[in-house]
């Protein structure tokens, strides 16, 4: 079976549950999958249901989809995703970002828990992502090109959609939510970094660290689709914060700024309607 045949038996799968078609794919992070449970779901398909599909291991990632709406926006929430550390290869870590488009979402919402970079980040902040840097291991596009999706040489020249940035923008404005803006980038984890590695990216011109997102973010505009994303910033990265870093203050800082993290991605969405 071809790496496109089994994107198409797991589309077959989901659309035995469900032949509901989302404008906007949203996926969430860590301490963040509470917003799936907000939603008045008009289905549910849980990963293992879908033959072949990566089934994250991570506490604190539940493994479903949510099919629902957010104002007049018809959303697909995946509630847990997969990360390369858990050993998943880079076909797999894509699949879930794919399926997506082959369900027939036109955009994708990316959020993350990740580490503040930049000294005038604090834990509990939001910031817009802007672009990203990946190169610091192998390309997630790496391996035959799956033709029927994109083309070999995608271009990555505007990333991150400026009309959907801007509408996250001002709904933050419009709900008072502080934003930060910048540039995300993603390691591999599962370590979180050293000092010396976290003062690599503020040379590299890093504003925030964590270990997704952006290789969903080459997935989607692979295909065609439109991008935008926000990270939480959960804690300063190592040696910045004057305490060592843990799942379980990723987990704290999620939970402590989830109720207005969720509010920014709902409005955002259900504004984004009339663009999309
Ligand atoms: N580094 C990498 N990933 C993360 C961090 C961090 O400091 N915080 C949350 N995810």
């Amino acid at each position: 079976m071809t790496a496109y045949e089994k994107l198409q038996n797991c589309l077959a799968c989901v659309r035995k549950k469900t032949d509901f078609v989302p404008d906007v794919a949203l996926i969430l992070g860590s301490g963040l999958g509470a917003l799936a449970d907000e939603i008045d779901a008009v289905a549910t398909v849980d990963y293992h249901d879908i033959e072949g599909f990566p089934v994250s291991t991570v506490p604190g990632h539940k493994g479903r989809f949510v099919f629902g709406y957010f104002g007049d926006v018809k959303v697909v929430i995946m509630q847990g995703r997969v990360h390369f550390y858990e050993g998943y290869s880079r076909e797999d870590v894509l699949l879930p970002t794919r399926l997506m488009v082959l369900m027939g979402a036109k955009a994708l919402f990316l959020t993350n828990a990740a580490g503040g970079v930049n000294r005038n980040f604090n834990a509990g902040d939001f910031m817009l992502i802007t672009d990203h840097i990946m190169t610091l291991f192998p390309n997630p596009l790496i391996g035959a090109n799956m033709d029927e999706l994109g083309p070999r040489f995608p271009d990555m020249s505007e990333v991150y959609d400026k009309t959907l940035s801007r509408i996250i923008l001002d709904t933050a404005a419009k709900h008072d939510i502080a934003m930060q803006q910048g540039v995300y980038c993603q390691l591999t984890g599962p370590t979180f970094e050293t000092p010396a590695e976290v003062r690599m990216l503020t040379t590299l011109g890093v504003d925030a660290v964590g270990m997704s997102t952006a290789c969903e973010a080459v997935a989607a505009r692979h295909a065609g689709i439109r991008v935008c994303g926000v990270s939480c910033i959960t804690n300063q990265a190592a040696g910045i914060s004057p305490t060592p870093l843990s799942h379980e203050e990723v987990g704290e800082t999620g939970a402590r700024v989830g109720p207005i993290f969720r509010k920014l991605v709902r409005e955002s969405i259900a504004a984004m309607g009339e663009v999309l």
